[in-house]
């Protein structure tokens, strides 16, 4: 209906007069969920044609509603259609979209549902496709440390605890310990899909309809894999968002995680990780800066991402059923997610790629720190000794080594004597950054040949991930 002041509202017939500026500023939410169109002008060909068949519109009516949403999304498209400051929602936009195009009849397709299913299905639509898109981006990044970890699989590298050295790793399996909660992230994603495949188109604004629409039908046609079981639950649930959230902000950490390790590989003190020009930022002031600036961001940015999963699960907590305008506020730590994510993820994975990995200080940093010591450890514990005992021994190796500013292998025989009965020269043999990596066999571990393995395992993942993240889901 067009009021007094030329707006179209989706109500208005029982108020005396349009709303006050102040409500109309706050209540506006077009600026935000106008991506939303496309996905809410896919439901409404869906809905035009159950109401069809269901005897509601004839015909010539069902032809001329689906020609004029066509030539509706083609002016969205190209941007001659455009929401204006009077358009509560994207819903109001595209129905004053479709009276102007078609008169009174385009006020029919109403029938039947309400912005409460509608609102709730557009969004189950957006983000199951975006859901796609971002998972090809983590793909990408998956791929990129892939790649630098199969070109590492034996370089040594200092392991650490504590950010103190620890025990030799390989930089592959370094690397490969970013890709996989990538992988898992993925599993999340297909997981979540799976439960958001549910349609709420047919539950109208909370009871369902007493025409006879076709909600499976709907569901169908829509790529969902069944309609709402509850048609309270279908218009007051935004799980889907806040798992969603979750999802994003569990990457978020785990870009974070990565991030802060590049922050400090490319530091001067470390110098393990050289990063590529075109992947890193100067200082206005200083000529010689080179700054981690993607990997800064990486961190920075896992703030919002946690933000908004907070705001969404606050904002439902407590809320009463079934549909509130609360809820409206779903959407844009949704959207943001997602953008957050489109612009880090391909800078990540264009960073990590390009960045050159300093395998001469790596393998240099390796054996610092006396990381060697749970190798002799491990050496009396063959010789049967108590591992117990052997701890302590091998203690006791290394605070002579520390007295006297020298490494476990510059101590001699008779050092080694002194310290315990059970040491003998041949020891030393274990004492090799090589050695220690070369025994780690078993899978899973850091041994060369368990991480030319892990590799191959996460390469044919990722290969079913790629396929995954591209199939179209909503039929656009
Ligand atoms: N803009 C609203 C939202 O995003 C659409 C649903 C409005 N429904 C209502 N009964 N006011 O939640």
């Amino acid at each position: 209906m067009s009021d007094s002041d030329g707006a179209t509202r989706l109500w208005g017939a029982r108020f005396s007069g349009g709303p006050a500026d102040a409500l109309a500023r706050l209540s506006v939410s077009v600026q935000f969920d106008w991506r939303l169109a496309p996905y809410d002008l896919l439901a409404s060909r869906a809905h035009a044609r159950v109401l069809s068949r269901a005897g509601l519109l004839d015909p010539a009516e069902l032809g001329q509603i689906l020609a004029a949403l066509d030539d509706l999304e083609q002016a969205c498209a190209t941007g001659e259609f455009r929401p204006t400051v009077d358009d509560e929602d994207v819903h109001t936009a595209l129905e004053r979209g479709l009276l102007e195009r078609l008169g009174s009849l385009g006020g029919k397709l109403r029938a039947g549902r309400s912005r409460n299913d509608q609102v709730a299905t557009d969004l189950r639509l957006y983000l199951r496709d975006h859901a796609r898109g971002l998972a090809v981006s983590v793909v990408e990044l998956a791929d990129a440390l892939t790649e630098q970890a199969s070109r590492n699989i034996d370089t040594p590298a200092p392991g650490m605890t504590h950010v103190q050295h620890a025990q030799p790793v390989t930089f592959g399996h370094w690397l490969l310990a970013h890709v996989q909660p990538l992988l898992r992230d993925l599993d999340r994603l297909r997981d979540w899909d799976g439960r958001t495949a549910i349609s709420p188109l047919g539950s109208g604004a909370l009871a369902g309809s007493s025409l006879p629409l076709d909600p499976a039908a709907v569901a169908k046609e829509l790529g969902f894999t069944a309609p709402a079981p509850n048609s309270m639950d279908a218009v007051a649930d935004r799980d889907f968002v806040a798992e969603f959230l979750f999802v994003t902000a569990l990457i978020g950490v785990h870009l974070s995680r990565l991030g802060e390790e590049v922050v400090l590989w490319t530091s001067t003190e470390f110098g393990w990780v050289e990063l590529d020009d075109a992947f890193a930022t100067g200082s206005s002031i200083m000529p010689q800066k080179k700054n981690a600036d993607i990997a800064e961001l990486a961190r920075g940015k896992s703030g919002r991402l946690i933000g908004g999963l907070i705001a969404v699960l606050t904002m439902l907590k407590g809320l009463p059923l079934t549909y509130d305008r609360d809820m409206q506020e779903d959407k844009e730590p949704a959207f943001d997610a997602i953008e957050t994510l489109s612009l880090l993820l391909p800078a990540l994975a264009g960073m990590i790629s390009t960045m050159t990995v300093r395998v001469d200080r790596l393998a240099a940093a390796a054996p610092v720190g006396f990381s060697l010591a749970t190798e002799v450890a491990d050496w009396l514990v063959r010789k049967g000794v108590p591992f117990r005992d052997a701890h302590e021994i091998t203690g006791k190796l290394v605070a002579l080594c520390s007295v006297r500013e020298c490494e476990l292998e510059d101590l001699t025989d008779d050092d080694l004597k002194t310290v315990s009965e059970h040491l003998d020269p041949s020891v030393r043999e274990v004492m090799s950054v090589e050695s220690a990596l070369a025994a780690r066999t078993t899978p899973g571990s850091t041994g060369p040949g368990p991480v030319a393995e892990q590799l191959a395992q996460v390469q044919h993942r990722l290969d079913t991930w790629r396929q995954w993240a591209v199939e179209k889901v909503v039929p656009r």
